[in-house]
């Protein structure tokens, strides 16, 4: 097969959602349906319900080993689908960040009972400012939930997302009859735990007394007022406008009824993008460019005391990778071949002799990586998109034993992991720790304990974010630099991050010095949805 061949095959996506709106379960249900896995209960939720550092290490300890849950290929009608995992724990967010840099689009799922809750609006922020394209499914219609028109009236005003429901429910909770396929103008209906597909009646015409056979008389009558409005509503579905990130199809349904799951799946392969170009400093590289490129986008730790290898998660954005091929390792200019480089198929995890566009791949590293560094087949650039977001909670690392080697070690491995943000202080006399959740510190403290043997403790400080800033008039700047010297640092590339103590100073300051660009992300975004999202 050519690599055009290739790449058209390939659709690389997460599935996105608030913790506990059925992630698992759907992802479940998609390798069940596509024949990945045999039996439910083969998916790891990789949730931590008790939300404690010991739980978290069981689950990284168990992820250490069994690395597969992270990518999930399969095959679905003729196609390679590259499900990219997400971690189900607000404090580990940035992760998930991350992850939607190596994806070409994503399904968000909102949980019809809560509607939009907050980390779902954190990562369509993400999505927005990427322009990726994404349908969304609204889960657990055979519960109680909110109206569908009032969900998707939150959906539009807290995502910023403009919607086109393809299906439509009928009734909610116990009395929840189906969806109508507003697509394909048929009429699905719902038993709890069903097969693969619904039983489906076509009916072209909503005035048809079927309907009415099938649903009942008050509900017939409700869809058909209900369709009324939507089409003046909300208009027909434009491919271009979803593939532009501007509108979300909306599909209605029950993952862990099975229900609506099938349609999910069979529009997404219909409509879903493959492999696009992506954004370096340099250019843009487009997927079908012969030389290999790619980006690493999360690095896990391989918790094994033995060995302290790690597994970079890498996205192939163009060319062909092959195995034992020296690439060209751009930051630290040094070129570097793989012998055992992994690919995910199903819950198995394989040597690959060659990757393409969209695909991702493990390799095994010995500390050469960090988060967004790229490989190329010899050219310089770097791909851009994997940036910082500001931590939330901000502590000083105090060394507590005679180990700082060690600890410094330690800290830098684990920092470029991703674990959190190293930021430096004082000529390098303090160390500030940014994170997006306090459990982070506890996993930072057992690690540095257990696998470098370095003692520390964390000073709490009372920061509200930290503001990655530039500017064109070094005057201003250097006068900034002079009064706020105690708030600036550099994080780990060396840029000037200023430690604002609150958000009406942070508003305060970008008024008092006009010509100073403070943002809240590492990357500089040309792009005004960027700052639009706040991000
Ligand atoms: P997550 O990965 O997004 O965190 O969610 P997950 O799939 O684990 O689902 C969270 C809970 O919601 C689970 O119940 C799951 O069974 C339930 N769920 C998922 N889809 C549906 C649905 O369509 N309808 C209903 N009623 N429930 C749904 P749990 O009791 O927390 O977990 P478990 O003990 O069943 O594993």
């Amino acid at each position: 097969m050519s690599n055009e061949e290739e790449i058209s095959k390939r659709r690389t996506f997460a599935i996105i959602s608030h913790p506990d709106a059925g992630k698992t379960t759907l992802t479940e249900k998609f390798l069940l349906f596509a024949g990945a896995i045999q039996s439910a209960g083969a998916v790891k939720s990789n949730k931590i319900k008790k939300s404690t550092m010991s739980d978290f290490m069981e689950i990284e300890r168990q992820r250490g080993i069994s690395v597969a849950s992270a990518v999930m290929s399969f095959e679905y009608h003729d196609l390679k689908i590259n499900l990219l995992d997400t971690p189900g724990h607000k404090d580990f967010s940035e992760d998930t960040y991350r992850t939607l840099t190596a994806v070409d689009s994503v399904i968000l799922i909102v949980d019809s009972v809560k509607g939009v809750e907050e980390q779902t609006e954190n990562l369509m922020k993400v999505c927005r400012m990427r322009k990726t394209p994404v349908i969304i499914f609204v889960n657990k219609l055979d519960r109680e939930g909110q109206s569908p028109f009032d969900l998707l009236d939150e959906i539009e005003s807290k995502i910023s997302i403009k919607v086109c429901p393809l299906s439509w429910p009928i009734s909610r909770g116990a009395t929840f009859k189906g969806v109508y396929s507003l697509h394909e103008k048929n009429l699905r209906l719902f038993t709890a735990n069903q097969a693969v597909t619904a039983n489906v009646v076509d009916i072209s015409d909503l005035q048809s007394v079927a309907l009415d056979e099938h649903v009942g008389n008050l509900l017939a009558a409700q869809l058909r007022e209900d369709a009324a409005l939507l089409s003046g509503v909300y208009g027909g579905f434009e491919k271009v406008q979803y593939l532009s990130g501007e509108v979300a199809p909306v599909f209605f349904g029950s993952a862990l009824n099975n229900f609506g799951v099938k349609e999910l799946m069979d529009t997404f392969v219909e409509i879903a993008p493959p492999p696009k170009p992506m954004a370096a400093d340099a250019r843009t590289i487009a997927p079908e460019e012969p030389g290999f490129s790619g980006f690493v986008f999360k690095i896990h730790a391989n918790l094994d005391l033995r060995h302290r290898d790690r597994i970079a998660f890498f996205r192939v954005c163009s060319g062909k990778f092959e195995r034992n091929t020296f690439y060209h390792h751009v930051r630290l200019d040094t070129n570097l071949r793989f012998s055992n480089p992994a690919s995910f198929l199903g819950q198995k995890k394989d040597v690959i002799d060659e990757a393409f566009p969209g695909d991702v791949i493990g390799l095994y590293d010995r500390g050469n990586f960090k988060i967004g560094d790229t490989l190329t087949a010899g050219e310089n650039f770097h791909f851009q998109g994997v940036p910082s977001f500001s931590p939330e909670i901000f502590k000083e690392l105090i060394n507590t034993s005679m180990k700082g080697k060690q600890l410094e070690k330690g800290i830098q491995q684990l920092t470029d992991e991703g674990v959190a943000q190293l930021f430096i202080l004082d000529d390098g006399r303090r160390k500030v720790v940014g994170t997006v959740g306090l459990l982070q510190f506890e996993v930072i403290q057992y690690r540095l304990e257990h696998e470098y043997g370095a003692e520390c403790r964390f000073q709490p400080l009372n920061f509200y974010k930290a503001c990655w800033i530039t500017s064109n008039n070094p005057t201003q700047f250097a006068d900034f630099f002079r009064s706020k010297a105690n708030s600036i640092g550099l994080d780990k590339d060396e840029r000037p991050v200023f430690f604002v103590e609150s958000e009406w100073m942070l508003h305060h300051y970008v008024k008092q010095y006009a010509d100073i660009d403070f943002r809240l992300t590492s990357e500089i975004h040309t792009d005004p949805l960027a700052k639009m999202a706040g991000i």
